[in-house]
């Protein structure tokens, strides 16, 4: 604030009037002030004029989009052609406890984004959530239920996407975010065979985007923790798997983009000095999970009474997954968090002032369980036998085995799981028949603890 104009400044200012001029929207005028104070009074006062000149009468009528579309292009542009609610989001975004972070949590209205917005509001710290609300994977009314979980709770989640450079720009303009939670990403490994662009579009240029305009909007640079995946160790034998294990033999093109993301955060960190701490995790699992993963669809299939597929491994042996449980990882995140160093570059992209912190970390639960004991303690919780199609698993994305050594994050934030799998599936399986209104035969387990 208050230094006189130089020519970066002066083209930064170009970029954001174009914008200005497009939106055109009282409220974003005003909006926007926080960032203009930043340039001479001059420039403010040159800027009103122009927008004067060009368009004397204000843009009022905005007509909203359906949210629920399934295009990731469509769901952000309802809020390019209306304003920000820039009172709402430092409403959500401002830690009520003193010395709190102020995070802005990407895919927060995903599973693992819903859980971690939840959990840092709770401890008082502020979080806006971005989300793009697409229905890729599953039928997004689990997303704006989480939403207005979310919302209950006065977290705001706008209809965002990642790859809107513009919109970062401008929230990271407006408002000092501490940290950055970047969990958007296209998930799933065998939904790549279907529409492999989305993957790119999210978690390559999606998160060069936010890397971005973290490195050159904000001010100060926030500090970013995103989620990687235990997919990036593709086919290592190694086991358990550590972050030192080499990563280079990726079995499905979304393991790639996850693979691409920590080089691209290398980059960043690199050039900028953005601090960033990659999370890889093993199959995470819990209420309001994903409806598109494996104890989810099982789930649905054996109340139904339908045939499930499990896979065996080309080996003839169980295919095994270290799952863990969604308060664990959160747990992971938030110590993720606490401990990140802030960022060492200067605002605008200038240089660093320093090396910048630069971690990855397995957030796993220890302990790999064959599918098919999944599937019988599904089985016992809901009281029902499942019909089981066993099968040799076909490479198209899927691994035989995951497996996660947590000691370094043990040793840096005390990560240390504590929920095994059959508590963490009751948890699950309680939920499951509250939200859709299931009732069990079983009158042992699952519906007692609801
Ligand atoms: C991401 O956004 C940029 C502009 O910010 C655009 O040029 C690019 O095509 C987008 N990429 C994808 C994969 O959607
Ligand atoms: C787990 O990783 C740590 C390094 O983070 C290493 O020292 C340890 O030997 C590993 N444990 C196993 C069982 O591989
Ligand atoms: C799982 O954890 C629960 C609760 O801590 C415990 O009662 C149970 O014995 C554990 N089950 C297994 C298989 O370890």
């Amino acid at each position: 604030m208050g230094s006189p104009p130089d020519t970066s400044k002066t083209s930064k200012l170009e970029r954001y009037n174009s914008y200005l001029r497009r939106l055109n929207s009282a409220k974003l005028i005003s909006a926007s002030s926080k960032l203009l104070f930043r340039f001479t009074l001059l420039a403010t006062i040159l800027l009103i004029v122009l927008l004067t000149l060009h368009y004397p009468v204000p843009f009022l009528s905005h007509s909203s989009h359906p949210s629920s579309s399934s295009s990731f292009t469509s769901p952000h542009r309802s809020l390019l052609s209306s304003s920000l609610p820039l009172e709402s989001i430092r409403r959500s975004a401002t830690p009520s406890r003193s010395n709190g972070l102020s995070v802005l949590v990407t895919g927060a209205a995903g599973f693992v984004g819903t859980h971690c917005s939840l959990a840092l509001n709770k401890r008082g710290d502020g979080v806006l959530g971005l989300d793009n609300f697409n229905s890729h994977l599953y039928d997004p009314s689990l997303k704006r239920h989480r939403q207005s979980l979310l919302a209950s709770h006065s977290i705001l989640v706008l209809d965002a996407d990642i790859n809107d450079s513009r919109l970062l720009s401008l929230l990271f303009a407006s408002f000092p975010f501490s940290h950055v939670l970047h969990l958007a990403a296209q998930a799933g490994v065998r939904y790549a065979a279907k529409n492999p662009h989305s993957y790119i579009h999210s978690n390559v240029a999606g998160l060069v985007t936010l890397f971005e305009s973290a490195a050159k909007a904000a001010d100060p640079q926030p500090a970013i923790v995103w989620a990687s995946s235990s997919s990036v160790y593709g086919l290592n034998k190694n086991s358990p798997f550590s972050e030192s294990h080499t990563t280079d033999r990726p079995a499905s093109l979304y393991a790639a983009t996850k693979k691409a993301g920590e080089a691209i955060a290398h980059t960043y960190n690199h050039i900028y000095g953005l601090s960033i701490t990659g999370l890889r995790f093993f199959t995470v699992y819990g209420p309001m999970g994903r409806p598109d993963m494996a104890y989810f669809f099982f789930t649905k299939a054996i109340l139904a009474g339908k045939p499930i597929t499990i896979f065996r491994s080309p080996d003839g042996k169980d295919v095994a997954r270290d799952f863990t449980y969604i308060d664990d990882v959160v747990k992971g995140c938030l110590g993720a968090l606490d401990t990140a160093k802030p960022s060492t570059g200067r605002p605008g992209g200038g240089p660093k002032t320093g090396p910048a912190q630069l971690r990855i970390y397995n957030l796993g639960n220890t302990s790999p369980v064959p599918v098919a004991k999944l599937v019988s303690i599904l089985e016992k919780l809901l009281g029902t036998k499942a019909k089981k199609n066993i099968i040799t698993m076909p490479s198209n994305g899927d691994v035989p085995f995951t497996h996660a050594n947590v000691s370094l994050a043990a040793k840096d934030f005390g990560y240390r799981p504590t929920t095994n799998l059959s508590s963490g599936l009751s948890k699950f399986v309680n939920w499951y028949v509250n939200y859709y209104g299931i009732k069990l035969k079983t009158s042992t387990g699952a519906t007692e603890a609801a």
